[in-house]
């Protein structure tokens, strides 16, 4: 076994989740989903192909109907056209994977905006690149901000590949225009690649449609690459379904073969259900925004009048991402929380020991109700 990959951390979410086996009364806000199920019309269109028998190997970027779609899609929110730029892949985590192993070999260096969700540091680490980790910090108030400057700073001629993720999971952070153009500029001169994880775009709670996207600043010509996935806004965690944009020219091909020697193509009932989804159009999303806006301020509303409590409204995402005075071990407080009090939370210690002493709530679900619950839950484990 390789020495790179025993070294790894395994979840610390999952560690959490694991100290509450004993306990069925627990309400979970861990994972980053939303616990509505797919939508009926998207789990029929799945269910039609495989009724037709479509269960044979597809095209490993992705049937072309769906890679069409795709590219009407993202054309709608990002002017620009996307025919020959599209790989359909499975799950955005594997679209994260591919965009690795196209670009940071071992000895590589790689640039990442950190905390983050740990996947996007984990996958250049297991392919033997050295990752650097550039922090946004926290406010008094508990609003992340980034130092373009010092991420600048870091971004050298050696960096093969920068990593951003926004929306950022877990702080709900999100780079603005003038801080992608500043980094995007930087990257021509430097050569480096960025890779920008965009899955949570349209969980966006600003007044236009989507959160700022790397792909209205580009020409399709940069060394860009974003990444994609129907879980969030579609409800489709558990279908494993994504996509990547890449620049014109030859990146589309290396994907492929990359996809080829991965897992070959996604299965062809699952893009069935994309196209679905897809087909469902804006109303579908702008409904689920709608809702998860309840959501994100009812929680919000209730976690800043407990004293003690630091945490900011989130622009983007599906978390509040909080602090609690005088707790600094986040994994030892959230496996208390759970086991003590029933509250499940996810430890900023797993997104980097840049949120160490913060904890991740996911305020995604159809009954805001659980979320005022388990703020009674903390309230209570706080004494108050
Ligand atoms: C920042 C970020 N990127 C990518 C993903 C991957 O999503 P999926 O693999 O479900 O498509 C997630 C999932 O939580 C995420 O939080």
């Amino acid at each position: 076994m390789r020495d790179t990959v025993v070294a790894m951390q395994s979840s610390r979410i999952r560690e959490v989740a694991n100290a509450a086996l004993k306990n069925p009364d627990v309400l979970a806000f861990w994972f980053g989903e939303s616990d509505e199920v797919t939508p009926v019309a998207v789990r029929e269109a799945a269910a039609r192909s495989l009724e037709r028998g479509e269960t044979f190997y597809g095209h490993n970027l992705g049937l072309i109907e769906l890679r069409e779609a795709l590219a009407h899609y993202m054309s709608d929110f990002h002017p620009g056209g996307y025919a020959d730029r599209i790989a359909v892949t499975s799950s955005g985590v594997n679209a994260l994977m591919l965009a690795t192993q196209l670009l940071a070999g071992a000895g590589d260096e790689v640039v990442a905006v950190v905390p983050v969700w740990p996947n996007l540091t984990q996958q250049p680490t297991m392919m033997g690149a050295h990752v650097k980790r550039v922090g946004i910090t926290p406010d008094a108030d508990g609003v992340w901000r980034l130092d373009v400057q010092a991420l600048i700073a870091t971004i050298t001629d050696n960096t093969k590949v920068v990593l951003v993720n926004s929306p950022n999971n877990p702080t709900g952070w999100t780079l603005n225009v003038g801080e992608q153009r500043a980094l995007l500029e930087h990257c021509r001169r430097t050569g480096t690649w960025i890779v920008a994880d965009e899955v949570y775009e349209r969980m966006w709670f600003g007044t236009d449609r989507c959160a700022p996207s790397f792909l209205d600043i580009a020409t399709a010509q940069d060394r860009l690459i974003v990444v994609h996935s129907f879980s969030k806004s579609f409800l489709m965690t558990g279908w494993r379904l994504g996509w990547m944009v890449v620049p014109e020219g030859g990146a589309l091909a290396q994907i492929g073969k990359l996809i080829e020697f991965n897992t070959s193509c996604p299965p062809e009932f699952v893009q069935h259900g994309g196209l679905a989804a897809l087909a469902m159009g804006n109303d579908f999303v702008d409904g689920l925004v709608q809702r998860l806006r309840v959501c994100r301020d009812l929680l919000l509303s209730r976690l800043q009048q407990l004293p003690g409590v630091t945490v900011a409204v989130p622009p983007g995402g599906l978390y509040a991402f909080l602090k609690i005075e005088g707790q600094r071990d986040s994994l030892a407080l959230a496996k208390r929380l759970v086991s003590e009090h029933g509250l499940g939370l996810a430890p900023g210690i797993a997104f980097g020991p840049e949120g160490e002493g913060w904890l991740r709530w996911c305020f995604a679900s159809r009954a805001p109700g659980r979320l005022s619950q388990g703020v009674d839950r903390l309230a209570q484990a706080l004494k108050l």
